[in-house]
């Protein structure tokens, strides 16, 4: 018999007496139960032992086919199990189940690095409420996202799912995210608990991180979500953060995340076989999963033994039991089955729309003209990717393609063309080889790209008005991109020559759109088509959206959250991003001795603070080809009126902004601050606060508020422990990217110190690298525009 109907048996003689969840207090609750019952709770169940269907104390119990696992109920106490299913782009279930003509399908949303290329929490906020409400109709109680980690290597599988090279912007974005989702009543799960940064040996791999990078970049973004958004749930990652596992580690899950940051919900481990059991519940990991029932005879044992205090499982059990009363379950909601499909298609198309970032767009290319004739080119073209694989996959009900979409918005596609690509259907297998190019098919893979000749193209070229063409990448769960990756391939660059030189010759102009994950090489060829526009990954509804924008339906409105620089190594943590699995194969470019071994089981973020924008604006501006918070539009927007308040540590920055062209569209306003000479070095700029308009029509006016603390403003000096600002002049500077500040204002404040846990120390030295030894005692940026 399965473990969980087990468990159900003793409902039959329900004791009178025994308190009951929601009834009694859950003090009495934990102070009733045996150690036994404690420890069970704390543990998962394998999905295995989850397989009946029945009720306890009036709570229905419903297996979801594909959800993540559940945890323990209780039936003596009027405890249900609850049920937490995966992941941050829409629910992820099975779509069918055994003997059941209903489907599950759930909604495809944007990648969660498309939702930040919003930057319109309001909308990220929308998201999330449809997400919620999916998760609560299809009978689970937890949704496992959003993921927030940070973009700190390009090359990192799950960027995907994450939203951002800056905290602030991710911060933002997940507290967005989870007050959308738990409005609906049910749970979100931030995760990974913290710097997971890369998928190679995530689940060993040690990150040696110093105290303020941590502090500044890799927590601060789970800091605002649990400040502004309140998760019901934490997820300790896989990894270890200078020297123990996350899920092991007290003074990451109890010392800052709730004696410093007030969380008073449930830490969830990511989802491992055994580690140390009584090692995470003194940590404060309250639920292991997926769980091991081995898991709580170790709890029992060490309790008895001395070497686990009572008190710390009384804790976590009672989070537990206050976690479970928040549920759809326990409140008996009955779930229908059948979410407003239609309402939350229309929300994901409207998100993928607004997160499409336009790098480039020559001679006014875009919008396309009506009814234009356009030549497709690309296998994603006809096989978009909505988005990558791994929890963060979703099973959507269908897919929108560029082509079909094309054709749908009133284009006229070649049909040439796509009667070519259509003999290659099997897109399946393309994408295998895809992903697999260098292993498989030795850097080519057998698709149309490979057989277009240039008189081929010469008569698409003649009968056209434009070429489209995309690329794309596919990424996810287990490993990181390999770096080709992030190259375009010989094929790709082929294809993309020999278009733009006979198109161009024929006076028609190209388009490339990027349907892709994660950041891509643009320097060696930006500037042969005419426009590019960054697709991302769209969910169900990208295909049409990025349509959308290419006929001018919607103005694009997106901006990177994240550098775009002219080469991978540019990056600093390139010099220390562990290789993935297939290069300790020896089948890459870039095996060489010295950096096939090194960093191998741990990571030195040796680059420090200086990730993404902070280390490009700083060191190096002349290695970004795209900045961060860069994307274009089909308008025009004056900003006029800036003003400052400054009431007690709260700032208020207001500014006019106008839609002085021709196209109705939103605007985006990002506010960095410049810190006069420091204590610390500090990059020369800092997101500190952004803001996005309605959609304003020609000649339409709105006031926009960025408000900030200046307590944020402060750095964190590892010699104090403390979070120190300076006193001086500021600068706040309203910019369109980290590269085009617009407007500027002073801001005089005096110096702060706010002391927090002198916790999470390296336990070795973390070497300093290069560009910044080199200007050690003379602080001096070499970058900044
Ligand atoms: C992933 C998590 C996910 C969990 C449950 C893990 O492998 O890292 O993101 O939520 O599985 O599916």
């Amino acid at each position: 018999m399965c473990g969980l109907l087990s468990l159900l048996l003793p409902l039959e003689n329900l004791a009178t007496d025994v308190p009951q969840l929601g009834k009694d207090s859950v003090q009495r609750i934990v102070k009733s139960m045996t150690l036994e019952e404690k420890a069970s709770l704390l543990v998962g169940l394998s999905m295995e032992d989850y397989g009946g269907e029945g009720s306890v104390a009036g709570h229905t119990l419903r297996y979801i086919p594909g959800s993540a696992g559940t945890t323990a109920p209780m039936p003596r106490y009027g405890i249900p199990p609850t049920v937490m299913a995966d992941g941050p782009a829409g629910l992820r279930i099975d779509p069918v189940r055994k003997g059941d003509s209903l489907t599950y399908y759930c909604t495809a949303f944007p990648v969660g690095t498309m939702l930040a290329s919003t930057w319109n929490t309001k909308l990220i906020e929308q998201v999330g409420s449809a997400i919620g409400n999916e998760v609560l109709e299809y009978g689970c109680d937890v949704i496992l996202g959003p993921g927030m980690n940070i973009h700190r290597n390009p090359l990192c599988g799950r960027n995907f799912e994450y939203y951002s090279e800056d905290p602030l912007l991710s911060g933002k974005c997940g507290a967005a995210m989870v007050r959308g989702i738990q409005s609906q009543g049910v749970g979100a799960s931030i995760k990974h608990f913290a710097a997971n940064n890369q998928e190679g040996l995530r689940l060993q791999n040690d990150a040696h991180v110093s105290q303020r990078a941590l502090r500044e970049i890799y927590l601060r973004g789970f800091e605002i979500a649990v400040r502004e958004g309140k998760p019901w749930t934490v997820m300790s990652s896989y990894n270890r953060l200078n020297g123990s596992y996350t899920q092991e580690n007290r003074e990451l899950l109890t010392t800052v995340l709730r004696d410093e940051w007030g969380y008073k919900g449930i830490v969830v481990t990511d989802w491992i076989g055994r580690r140390n059991t009584v090692a995470q519940v003194h940590a404060g990991n309250d639920l292991m999963m997926p769980g091991e029932p081995s898991q709580s005879e170790e709890i029992i044992r060490a309790v008895r033994e001395g070497r686990l205090d009572e008190k710390e499982v009384d804790i976590c059990v009672e989070r537990m039991l206050k976690y479970i009363m928040r549920t759809p379950r326990f409140r008996r909601y009955t779930p229908s089955n059948r979410p407003d499909f239609t309402k939350n298609a229309t929300i994901a198309r409207q998100a993928a729309a607004e997160g499409i970032v336009l790098l480039s767009n020559r001679q006014k290319t875009l919008p396309l003209p009506p009814e234009s004739r356009i030549a497709l080119f690309g296998v994603h073209g006809y096989d978009y990717i909505g988005c990558g694989t791994g929890a963060g996959y979703v099973y959507a009900p269908y897919m929108t393609e560029l082509n079909r979409s094309f054709t749908e918005a009133g284009f006229r596609l070649d049909s040439i063309v796509d009667n070519l690509y259509a003999q290659y259907r099997s897109f399946g297998e393309i994408l295998y080889a895809e992903q697999n190019r260098k292993l498989v098919l030795g850097n080519r893979i057998y698709t149309p790209e490979n057989s277009l000749t240039p008189e081929f193209i010469e008569a698409r070229a003649a009968t056209n008005d434009i070429a489209v063409i995309s690329f794309g990448r596919l990424s996810g769960e287990g490993n990181d991109r390999p770096t080709l990756d992030f190259y375009l391939s010989d094929d790709e660059r082929t294809l993309l020559e020999r278009v733009c030189t006979i198109f161009h010759a024929a006076g028609r102009k190209v388009v490339v759109i990027l349907n892709i994950g994660g950041v891509i090489e643009t320097d060696s060829w930006h500037a042969l088509p005419d426009a590019i526009l960054v697709g991302w990954q769209g969910g169900q509804e990208g295909g049409c959206a990025t349509v959308d924008v290419l006929s001018g339906k919607v103005s694009p409105s997106g901006r990177l959250p994240m550098t775009f620089p002219k080469d991978y190594t540019d990056h600093p943590s390139s010099q220390n991003y562990p290789l993935n699995y297939r290069s300790y194969r020896g089948d890459w470019a870039d095996n060489t001795p010295e950096r096939k071994f090194r960093n191998l089981g741990y990571t030195d973020y040796e680059e420090d603070i200086w990730v993404g924008y902070r280390y490009f604006n700083t060191w190096a501006s002349d290695r970004i080809v795209f900045p961060f918070g860069f994307g274009l539009s089909y308008t025009t927007f004056e900003w006029s009126n800036a003003a400052l308040k400054l009431s007690r540590d709260e700032c208020l920055v207001t500014l006019q902004v106008t839609n002085s062209g021709t196209y109705p569209a939103k605007e985006v306003i990002e506010l960095f601050v410049a810190a006069p000479g420091s204590t610390l070095p500090k990059p020369v700029r800092e997101l500190k606060a952004f803001a996005k308009t309605r959609m304003l029509e020609p000649g339409e006016s709105t006031m926009i508020r960025l408000c900030f603390r200046v307590n944020d403003l402060a750095s964190f000096d590892p010699a104090s422990a403390s979070f120190v600002t300076d006193a001086g002049t500021y600068t706040i500077e309203l910019a369109s990217s980290a590269n085009e500040i617009r407007l500027k204002l002073p801001l005089k404040i005096p110096a702060t110190r706010r002391r927090v846990h002198n916790v999470l120390n390296p336990q070795q030295p973390i070497c300093v690298p290069d560009f910044q030894r080199e200007n050690v005692g003379s602080f001096r940026p070499v970058g900044g525009f």
